[in-house]
């Protein structure tokens, strides 16, 4: 196969043999040769898109995440080298890249479980070596994960419960006592809950225990209780993974409304080039814990380094 870009115009939607709309993505990850045959009708054009054509009420803001420099290691494996990129208030940014190039790791810098050994971030405007992450949550900065990380033996509800625990105000002996400011407190965080399961239509499944959910299912209860943290901005650790193409669909479609209602900045990681290069406002590229490329979907489609590096053999 030669490297050439037409190879990455896999992003616009098609019409299947079932009268289904897909996208080809046309360049399949070299590790992820399932993420070719992604489908989702919800191509991002402008400011106006969206699965049903809503325009967007929130436009992209100001930097609110600068990386500047970052490099971390662990022992000899150098996972980052000398990154720097920023996200936009209320964007989709998407990381992308063959396995192992980094991007977990990037997330963990960003929400404060990694620490890297050099570089600095600024996050609205306040300057730090690293996070923290307990600071991370407390200034609005929630995630998923790659491998879903919830209590299986506990219903729905009460996971998405704990993705409450960093709203909590009264202390702990109130609580105890289900007394009077600690009461009206668990009432409101109650509904708040409940709107994030009709927002994400789970409540038929609210009273079920997580593993015994199939996995699409998991992985938006796991969206449900990073939402419940009412998050400015959402790491995502590729939520499409593993899933089928109505999975898929669902996903992305709670994707773009959850940035076009409530203007949550999404940092999004995903092999799937389709969804990448329709919801994604910019794309940062890693290879090997190098930065390769940075722009518009468009611009990244013909950057031939991002081209070699998914062509390649080498992975
Ligand atoms: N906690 C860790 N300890 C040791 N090595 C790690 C750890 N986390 C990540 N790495 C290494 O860092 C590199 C990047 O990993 P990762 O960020 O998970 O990549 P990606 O998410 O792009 O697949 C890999 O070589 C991985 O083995
Ligand atoms: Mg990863």
């Amino acid at each position: 196969m030669t490297a050439t870009p037409t190879a990455w115009q896999g992003g616009m939607a098609r019409v299947d043999a079932t009268g289904t709309m897909v996208a080809p993505g046309a360049l399949a990850h070299p590790t992820h040769p399932e993420s070719g045959a992604a489908a989702h009708d919800a191509p991002r054009t402008g400011d106006s898109h969206g699965p049903e054509g809503t325009a967007r009420t929130h436009t992209r803001g100001d930097v609110i995440l600068d990386l500047q420099n970052i490099s971390l290691s662990f022992g000899g494996v150098k996972a980052l080298t000398d990154i720097s990129f920023d996200v936009c208030e209320h964007e989709i940014r998407a990381i992308i890249g063959p396995n192992g190039a980094g991007k977990s790791s990037m997330l963990n810098v960003i929400n404060g479980v990694y620490h890297p050994q050099q570089g600095r971030i600024v996050f609205r405007g306040q300057e730090r070596r690293q996070m923290h992450p307990t600071a991370a949550a407390r200034q609005g900065i929630a995630r998923t994960f790659q491998n879903i990380a919830l209590f299986k033996g506990m219903t729905v509800l009460d996971n998405i419960m704990t993705g409450r625990n960093t709203q909590f105000r009264t202390g702990v002996f109130a609580h105890a006592l289900w007394w009077g400011p600690a009461r009206a407190e668990e009432m409101q965080h109650r509904r708040k809950v409940e709107e994030v399961i009709d927002f994400l239509e789970i409540q038929a499944i609210r009273k079920t225990p997580v593993g015994r959910l199939p996995y699409g299912l998991q992985k938006r209860v796991e969206l449900a209780r990073a939402l419940a943290a009412e998050p400015s901005m959402l790491l995502l650790d590729e939520p499409m993974a593993g899933m089928n193409v109505e999975e898929k669909q669902d996903m992305c479609r709670f994707i773009l409304d959850v940035n076009q209602q409530f203007g949550t900045t999404i940092v999004l990681i995903e092999h799937d080039m389709g969804v990448v290069m329709d919801i994604s406002d910019r794309v940062v590229v890693l290879d090997y814990g190098k930065k390769i490329g940075d722009g518009t979907p468009e611009e990244v489609k013909s950057n031939p380094d991002v081209i070699r590096a998914y062509l390649g053999t080498s992975h």
